[in-house]
Order: structure tokens, then C-alpha cells, then sequence
């Protein structure tokens, strides 16, 4: 995610701006850039890479001003390139955003028809470009801000100055998250609150629709959606430095299981349009005919991106009907792959950089397949190299155990799923519609998900010092077993496997004892009875079992002494329900015992080499 940092006070804004995007690094960028107006000029200093380049690029000029905005980028729209690096400018207008603008190519196309020229490949400039057409037509900064974000459709957190009103800053939410810091005189506006906690701690979050303008003689706030003015009451941040950059959580792993909600939201906006019942296949540069004429899917990846690649394949098969093969990516060079005519492979990585799976996508293409990516990581290696991308937009993520990125894989594979079975002429209007309307509702699901955390910190406490857990899942929550036993082994050391439950008679039924908890995951669906019995073995012979159940599943109550409830939602999108609580109990233990949950032992972020 981008972060922005702006600053109206009586200090030298330089330095204020370059502390305060150094403490928004941890949300990742791949450029960044200042802008600061001297007797009323505009000045701006960008560059790609990180900010230490930006640093000693304006050292030597000594710069000075008492005003000014910054940002660092998370690439979505535009390599991460000089030109494309925030802060934009039209005229006398600067920007900088965070966030994305869905119908920016069509605001594009109508300023260029009234001879705006633009300089970058990024929505962002968009916005400078309609705030400044408003100014010239003699509207306040205020005025020209709020009619030209009428025209935007989409997520943001902006920050504009305007050389022709050189004591004022605008910061705009609406989606993207953005506060103000209130100093003694002094006035900031941050993505993130570490970015002026060294300055202020009182602190205001905006919500969507507010708009705040900061000037020497201090900070008002309206709301533009409501237009009725915002009384403001700064909250007082008691948070250290460190705890601040994970936004007031314990880790960044659990700061990203609460992203969750917002990072699905970001990934599905824009995708796709129910009236026309189908994908913006453009988008990720695919095209219906290319999807009509596929004969074989492949999906190929590791670990938890793997979990996410067979999820896929029950999603692909069963809307689209066509056949689906998923490798782990280690795997698929060395076994001489048969790769037919007509055949696609999906590459899902959340790095990008995965040396395993980047072998595979070139084995593919080697033997004549296509390649689609689904990263999150915009000009990573695998994105570069594969004929089409789909973004998640999930924004970086530290932990070294994947959670948002993977339930953002899985809503890119329930969209491009769709698209397929769209293309293919299987699935009608009406059931697209209705899957995406199941789709945007998914983010509210997820928030009522995670009510779940304290029944499961209750479970992780009776079970964390155990040293066995099996995890069974049937049919598309298969997968979903296999992703909680990793996550468990992965932070918490403490041996788990994932099983097929139908596979319980066929070996490991003789783990079974009471020293072994086993969740069981038991979704409202077509095989609900058979996990219900495999529920019942395990009780029979004295097992512990812990069950996932929907809300409202009446059946289960008598098989567990341990049951988390969760929202119902279709049978595509269970997967991403149901890994929720296997996240937070995953984390819960690995805190219980102590261990490093963002840097577990022995492991890395990206596995980038075989
Ligand atoms: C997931 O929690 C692990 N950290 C690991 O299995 C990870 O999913 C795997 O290394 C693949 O990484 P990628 O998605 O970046 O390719």
C-alpha cells in the first residue's frame, strides 16, 4: 500500500517528510517523491527505488520549506518508474493518492479530449488533472477538490497543494485510510499514524468522505458526502513507535488477518460488472476468445499459494468444466509435464520471486502453454514473464506466514473462474450475477469472521502445548485443511497435517488419542454428512475435535466439545471463510509458545532460491 505524509507548520518540512516516509516503509513501495513550495514555487523530487535514493538526490540542495507533501508508491497502475512515482502534477495542482481509481482509463480519454497532456501510466494523475481543470474555471482549492472527486469512482487517500493557495494542504479519504496529526501550530496529514507520532501524538481518522483543510491557523474538517462540517475530537495515541507500525496490533500477521476485509475489497474492486454479468477480462489482458478455446488449465505453485492453486482447481472445474491439473511448482519440471495444445497455466505467487514456481512458468511456456500470474507484487519477476497478470491488491505483506495474499489468490481465482465459465458459454447472467453479488459481500463476511478471535484464543490456550494436530477437510475445503496445518507447523513448530477426510480410515485414524486435537471443517455443504461421521470416529476413540461449522448447522453441536461458527456464504467462497479462524489460531498458539510469528525459524518471505 502507498503512504503519504504531509506538513503545515513553522519547521523545515524536508526533513518531516523524509521521517515520516521512512516510517511508512514497512507497507512496501518501489519509488517515492516530495513536494514542497518555496515563495509560493512548487518544487518536486521523485525517484524509483527506495527513499535513501531520494535522500541523497536532494541533500546537496539544501531545500527549505514550510510546506509540503510526500509519498511513497506500492505500484498498481504503472511500473514503479521515476515518471510514475508520486507526488503528479497538473499546472498548479500536486498530488499525491493512495488507493485506486476504477474509471480512471475513461477519465483519461475525456481530459486528453480537452488537451490535457499526461506524463505517467498511474490513475493518480487523473486527479491532478480534474482538481486543476476546476481551479482554472476560479474555484478554492476545497471547491475544485470536491467536484473533481465527484467524477471519481474507486478507493482513496489523497493530498493536495496548490501553488495559487501556498498555506494550505486538502486530504481527502474515502476507503484508503488517512489521519491527521494536530501539533502545537503545526498540522500533518499520514496514511498511517507512525509517520508524525515523533511530532504529535493526538491524532484524527478521518472517515470516508471527509475532507480536512490544514493551515497555519489550524485544521477544519467537512464531510463532502454529507457537506455538513465534522467536529474534531484528536484521540490521544498511547501506542510506541513500534507498536504504531503494525497499526496498533501485537504483529504484522495479525495486523494483515484484520486487513483481510479492506485487502478483498481492494482486490475485487473494479474487476468485474454484475449489470453486464461478466470479468473486465481487459484488465488482466485476457480476451474471451483465448478463454473459449483453453483445452486444459494448469496451476502451479508452493505452499500456501499451492493450497490456493487446488482451491482453484475445485472452482475452475466446477463452474467452468474444464479439466484442471495443479502441480507444486518443485515438482512440475521434473516430471516431463504432457502439455497439450490450448493449455494455460496459472501461476500464483504472492512474491513474485518464487524460484521454484518462476521454473515451472518458464518449463510451461517452454512446452507452448500461456501464462496467467495472480502476485502481488507489481514488475516482480513472475509478472514480467507471464502473457497475463491479475493483481491482487492485497498490499504487501510482512509476515512471513501468508494470510491476506492468500484470500486474495482465492478471490482472483473465484473471479477468473467465472470468466471462464462466462467465455465458455456454461455459466448464464443470472448465475454471474449472483456469484458476484456473493462477491461483494465477501469483505463484510470477513469481518464478522473474525468475531471468531476470542472463542479461538480460548482453544489455542487448552491446546498449545500439544505436539500433534491433524486438520480434515473434504471437497473444496480439502485444501483449506492442508492450509491450516501449515500455518500451525509453520509458526508454532508443533507438528500438523492437513488429510483428506474420507482418507482418515486409511491410516492416520491410528494417531488418533486425546493428546491430538482435530479440526474438523464442516461447511453446510453436499459432503456435510460424511465429515460429520468422520467427526464421530474421531470421538469414538477418544479423540479432541475441534470443529469450523456455518452458522445455524444444528447437527454438529453433539459431535465437538469445540465449535466456531462462521457467516454462510456459497460454496466457492467457504475456502476463505474458513481459513480465518485457522489463521488466528495458528497465531494465537505460536504467541502462547512464545515464538517468532513474523519471523518464524528457518524460513524466509520469499523462497527465492531452489
Ligand atoms: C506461507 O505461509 C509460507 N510462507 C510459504 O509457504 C509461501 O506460501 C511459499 O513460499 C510461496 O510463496 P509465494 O506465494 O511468494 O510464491
Amino acid at each position: 500500500m502507498c503512504g503519504i505524509v504531509g506538513y503545515i507548520g513553522p519547521k523545515n518540512v524536508i526533513p518531516i517528510l523524509i521521517n515520516g516516509l521512512k516510517k511508512l516503509e514497512y507497507r512496501g513501495y518501489d519509488s517515492a517523491g516530495i513536494c514542497f513550495l518555496n515563495d509560493g514555487q512548487i518544487g518536486i523530487r521523485r525517484c524509483a527505488g527506495k527513499i535513501k535514493a531520494l535522500e541523497t538526490s536532494i541533500k546537496k540542495d539544501r531545500l527549505k520549506s514550510l510546506i509540503g507533501i510526500g509519498h511513497t508508491r506500492w505500484a498498481t497502475h504503472g511500473k514503479p518508474t521515476e515518471e510514475n512515482a508520486h507526488p503528479h502534477r497538473a499546472g498548479g495542482i500536486v498530488v499525491v493518492h493512495n488507493g485506486i481509481i476504477e474509471n480512471y482509463i475513461e477519465l483519461k480519454e475525456a481530459l486528453k479530449k480537452k488537451g490535457h497532456k499526461f506524463t505517467s501510466e498511474t490513475d493518480t494523475e487523473v486527479i491532478c488533472h480534474l482538481i486543476y481543470s476546476y481551479t482554472k474555471k476560479g474555484d478554492n482549492l476545497e471547491l475544485a477538490t470536491k467536484k473533481a472527486l465527484k467524477h471519481v469512482d474507486g478507493a482513496y487517500a489523497i493530498g493536495v497543494i496548490s501553488e495559487a493557495e501556498p498555506d494550505k494542504i486538502i486530504a481527502v479519504k474515502n476507503d484508503s485510510p488517512l489521519c491527521i496529526g494536530i501539533g502545537k501550530g503545526e498540522y500533518f496529514i499520514a496514511s498511517d499514524i507512525p509517520a508524525f507520532l515523533k511530532y504529535t501524538r493526538d491524532a484524527i481518522i478521518l472517515e470516508n468522505g471527509d475532507m480536512a483543510t490544514l493551515t497555519r491557523e489550524g485544521c477544519s474538517i467537512t464531510n463532502i458526502i454529507s457537506n455538513k462540517p465534522v467536529r474534531i475530537k484528536p484521540t490521544t495515541i498511547t501506542w510506541s513507535p513500534a507498536m504504531a507500525e503494525k497499526g496498533g496490533y501485537k504483529h504484522f500477521m495479525l495486523k494483515e488477518i484484520y486487513e483481510q476485509p479492506r485487502a478483498v475489497a481492494d482486490t475485487i474492486r473494479g474487476r468485474f460488472s454484475v449489470e453486464k454479468a461478466d470479468v473486465n477480462l481487459k484488465e488482466f489482458s485476457l480476451d474471451k476468445a483465448a478463454l473459449k478455446g483453453l483445452n486444459k488449465i494448469f496451476l502451479v505453485a508452493c505452499g500456501t499459494s499451492w493450497h490456493a492453486a487446488l482451491v482453484g482447481k475445485y472452482m475452475i472445474e466446477d463452474m467452468a468444466r474444464i479439466p484442471c491439473e495443479v502441480d507444486i511448482a518443485s515438482e512440475f519440471r521434473y516430471r516431463r509435464p504432457l502439455v497439450p495444445k490450448g493449455s494455460l497455466m496459472i501461476v500464483i505467487t504472492q512474491s513474485g520471486e518464487t524460484a521454484d514456481t518462476l521454473a515451472a512458468q518458464k518449463e510451461a511456456k517452454r512446452l507452448g502453454a500461456k501464462t496467467l500470474t495472480i502476485c502481488n507484487v507489481v514488475g516482480s519477476t513472475s509478472s514480467r514473464d507471464a502473457d497475463s497478470i491479475f493483481y491482487t491488491h492485497s498490499g504487501p505483506e510482512i509476515g512471513v506466514a501468508s494470510t491476506k495474499a492468500f484470500t486474495t489468490q482465492l478471490s482472483a481465482l473465484y473471479i477468473f473462474s467465472i470468466a471462464v465459465a462466462r467465455a465458455r458459454g456454461g455459466m448464464k447472467p443470472a448465475k454471474a450475477r449472483e456469484l458476484f453479488e456473493d462477491l461483494l459481500q465477501l469483505p463484510e463476511k470477513i469481518e464478522s469472521a473474525l468475531h471468531c478471535d476470542k472463542e479461538i484464543q480460548k482453544i489455542a490456550r487448552k491446546f498449545h502445548k500439544v505436539n500433534d494436530f491433524l486438520y480434515l477437510g473434504r471437497g473444496i475445503n480439502y485444501p483449506i485443511a492442508l492450509e491450516g496445518a501449515l500455518k500451525l507447523k509453520e509458526i508454532s513448530y508443533i507438528h500438523a497435517e492437513g488429510y483428506p477426510a474420507g482418507e482418515m480410515k486409511h491410516g492416520p485414524i491410528a494417531l488418533i488419542d486425546s493428546n491430538m486435537p482435530v479440526v474438523a471443517l464442516a461447511h453446510d455443504d453436499h459432503v456435510l454428512e460424511k465429515i460429520l461421521s468422520n467427526m464421530e470416529e474421531v470421538k469414538s476413540r477418544g479423540g479432541k475435535v475441534i470443529a469450523i461449522a456455518t452458522e445455524g448447522n444444528t447437527k454438529i453441536k453433539a459431535r465437538a466439545p469445540h465449535i466456531v461458527y462462521l457467516p454462510k456464504t456459497n460454496y466457492y467462497l467457504t475456502p476463505i471463510i474458513f481459513s480465518i479462524p485457522l489463521h488466528l489460531l495458528a497465531y494465537h498458539i505460536s504467541v502462547l509458545r512464545k515464538c517468532n510469528v513474523d519471523q518464524p525459524r528457518n524460513l524466509a518471505k520469499s523462497v527465492t532460491v531452489e
